[in-house]
């Protein structure tokens, strides 16, 4: 980490915005300037801006009870209903809000006047089978138009959807499925990966099934089935229903209903620092106001123009507010991508910016470093001419990787942002904005105007200009997260507990403070590892491994790796009877193979290391620091607080 971080402070290569994209762009260095006279009122002004609003609110902010937040507090709108009506209200409703394209090769052009119109019917659909105020909703899809139309289906009746990422299995579906209460699943028969069906129904039978004895009531009544890979799938009759059975012959007449500002919008499910993923909740109009504003003046939104192209699952936060809500809010043209980027080639996805003239690309460090390791020869073959803007999320970037990124991808000339934000936050939160801030490779930068942040030691003191610490924000933000479903408690604990004196919410990242006060990233402080741009816990990997019968202890870590930021580096001990059965290497294959059956193939182990004993203090607390040394091949460091301080020694010549 070190050797990184003098590595980054060196970094001194400085990007002026271009001119004639600065005279065009729709963020300016006015909206800093308005945001620090009064940043409530900023807010407010922008929620009225940026969203219609059924009924207008008079208070911005509620914070009178700290850690919850009441933001646009008596106003009321319909989330839907400003992705979609109004557009066609407008007169855009030809204008294409859906460039979809199927990993086959296959495409379908959506505009805004279709999918209000296939909203409408399954609203419709979504009331008949019961739905309503306040309901949960699983959204188990893959990357097609329904899965845009079932999220904003569900908010428009104020329902609450929770999607899960269609790479998760059975099991990790049916944990979010009951810790939600979810009444309807809304799922497809399979989708298009690597060139084949990769069947979803199965999984949610297997989440649904035999649930006598678990204790757990099933909640789920139906199931909607969106017939994609064409697969065969088992059907019952009582419980699950053909999508289309049932929308194409719904009324395409809804009236959006309004609902307060603080009615919830989704729950999404995300790694903390223990083995249960936490349910964060966000509501609708604060969440939606930042989405817009952020993706607006962050990504430069020109929606009669541009054609937007943010990479992301729906499955995660970035494609919740980067795929379904900013870019509709705004009327946007976006693609949506079902496949891989290197499904049949690995130039997939420049050939999908060539055909559609894609002008911002918002992607992860992790597919850049991937698209570096292969190489500029695949790029080069196709006209990436169209591109005017690249954005960066989900972990931090490395200064090669941004330089790659611009030069290869952005022709030397198109402006990167490095945006920080997390599920917790909703939206983007520091980020430079591309007409306005001198980039620096590698550093996320600035707050955006409305959003203050801080960077601390562990006494909440500012760490002032030059130093490093901890990352907080130190003022609520409109689309902060409401809670964790079902535990307030935790909420408090985990995100407020930390700095409760200041006030500051806690993000779990470590952040330095530049000469300039810009901030650099330096990765998680907590057990929380970033693989891939996607979050993992490690408490939640070593629950998996135990689980295995094979197991007597495991402990995991966070292992750099060049191409995916991190990866998941498991040291296990294995009971005797197997030992003597089994060779170490059958059992480190399917130890791997058993965890992406238990979370999903993404939490699967690059390393699986059988070892005799694990480095545990004297109190028994392992000690991950010392494993993650071994791991990475470095030299390991200070043992003399280990029970048994030879037990290094014996890891590092096992593992070699
Ligand atoms: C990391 C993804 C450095 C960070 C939107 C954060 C980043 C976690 C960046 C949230 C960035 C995200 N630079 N690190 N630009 N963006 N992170 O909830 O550690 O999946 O806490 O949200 O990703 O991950 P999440």
């Amino acid at each position: 980490m070190s050797s990184q971080i003098d590595h980054l402070l060196n970094e001194d290569r400085r990007f002026a915005p271009d001119g004639a994209f600065a005279a065009d762009a729709v963020g300016t260095a006015e909206l800093y300037e308005k945001a620090s006279q009064d940043r409530v009122a900023f807010w407010g002004e922008q929620a009225r801006e940026l969203l219609h609003w059924h009924t207008p609110f008079t208070e911005v902010l509620d914070w009178t009870n700290p850690p919850f937040a009441t933001w646009f507090g008596d106003g009321e709108l319909n989330v839907a209903y400003n992705c979609l009506d109004r557009h066609v209200e407008a007169g855009n409703g030809d204008r294409v809000a859906l460039l979809w394209e199927g990993e086959q090769g296959d495409e379908r052009r959506v505009t805004y006047a279709e999918l209000t119109d296939e909203v409408k019917r399954l609203a419709n659909v979504l009331e008949g089978l019961g739905i309503g105020q306040g309901d949960r909703v699983a959204i188990y899809l893959p990357m097609i138009p329904e899965a845009i139309a079932a999220m904003l289906a569900v908010a428009r009746i104020g329902a609450i959807h929770s999607v899960v990422f269609g790479g998760f299995s059975a099991d990790g579906l049916r944990s979010r499925i009951d810790d939600a209460g979810a009444k309807l699943v809304i799922t497809a028969d399979g989708g298009y990966r690597k060139g084949k069906v990769s069947p979803l129904k199965p999984a949610v039978d297997m989440a649904l099934a035999d649930r006598n004895g678990s204790g757990v009531q099933e909640s789920v009544e139906h199931v909607l089935v969106v017939r994609r890979g064409g697969n065969e799938v088992e059907w019952n009759d009582e419980r699950d229903v053909w999508w289309h059975d049932v929308v194409p012959a719904a009324s395409a007449n809804h009236t959006a209903q309004p609902f307060p500002s603080e009615n919830p919008l989704f729950i999404l499910y995300t790694s903390g620092t223990t083995g249960k993923p936490k349910g964060i909740l966000h509501t609708s109009g604060g969440y939606l106001t930042q989405a817009t504003f952020t993706n607006r003046n962050v990504h430069d939104i020109h929606p009669e123009t541009d054609i937007f192209w943010c990479t992301a699952d729906i499955g995660w936060i970035t494609g919740h507010t980067y795929v379904t809500y900013g870019p509709l809010a705004n009327g946007a043209t976006q693609v949506l991508y079902e496949g891989t980027p290197d499904t049949p080639h690995p130039g997939r996805w420049w050939e999908i910016v060539e055909k559609y003239g894609v002008t911002i690309l918002y992607t992860a460090p992790t597919a850049i470093r991937s698209f570096m390791k292969i190489g500029r020869a695949i790029p080069a073959k196709f006209d990436l001419s169209s591109l005017r803007l690249l954005g960066s999320v989900g972990e931090p970037i490395n200064p090669e990787a941004w330089m790659w990124y611009r030069e290869i991808i952005g022709a030397t000339t198109t402006p990167i942002v490095d945006t920080w934000w997390q599920t917790e936050t909703g939206a983007i939160m520091i980020s430079a904005l591309p007409g306005v801030t001198e980039t620096k490779p590698g550093s996320a930068q600035v707050p955006l105007p409305g959003i203050s942040v801080d960077v601390v030691d562990e006494n909440g003191a500012p760490v002032g200009d030059g130093n490093g610490g901890l990352l907080v924000i130190t003022e609520p933000w409109p689309s902060m997260l409401r809670g964790i479903w079902g535990d307030p408690e935790r909420y408090k604990e985990t995100y407020w507990d930390k700095f409760a004196e200041q006030g500051y919410y806690f993000a779990g990242d470590g952040a330095r403070l530049d000469e300039d006060g810009d901030v650099w990233l330096l990765g998680r402080v907590d057990d929380v590892m970033n693989v891939s741009g996607h979050r993992l816990s490690t408490t939640e990997i070593e629950s998996a491994l135990v689980g295995n019968e094979a197991v007597a202890e495991a402990a995991v870590v966070g292992a750099s790796d060049e191409t995916t930021g991190q990866a998941v580096a498991a040291f296990v001990i294995i009971k005797q009877s197997y030992l003597a059965a089994h060779s170490p290497d059958g059992l480190a294959q399917s130890l791997r193979a058993w965890v992406g059956e238990q979370i999903g193939p993404i939490a699967r182990p690059r390393d699986v290391y059988i070892v005799e004993e694990l480095p545990k203090t004297r109190s028994g607390k392992i000690m991950r620091r010392l494993l993650r040394d071994v791991a990475e091949g470095r030299e390991v460091g200070d043992t003399t607080t280990l029970a048994d301080t030879a037990v290094m020694s014996v890891i590092s010549a096992q593992v070699r």
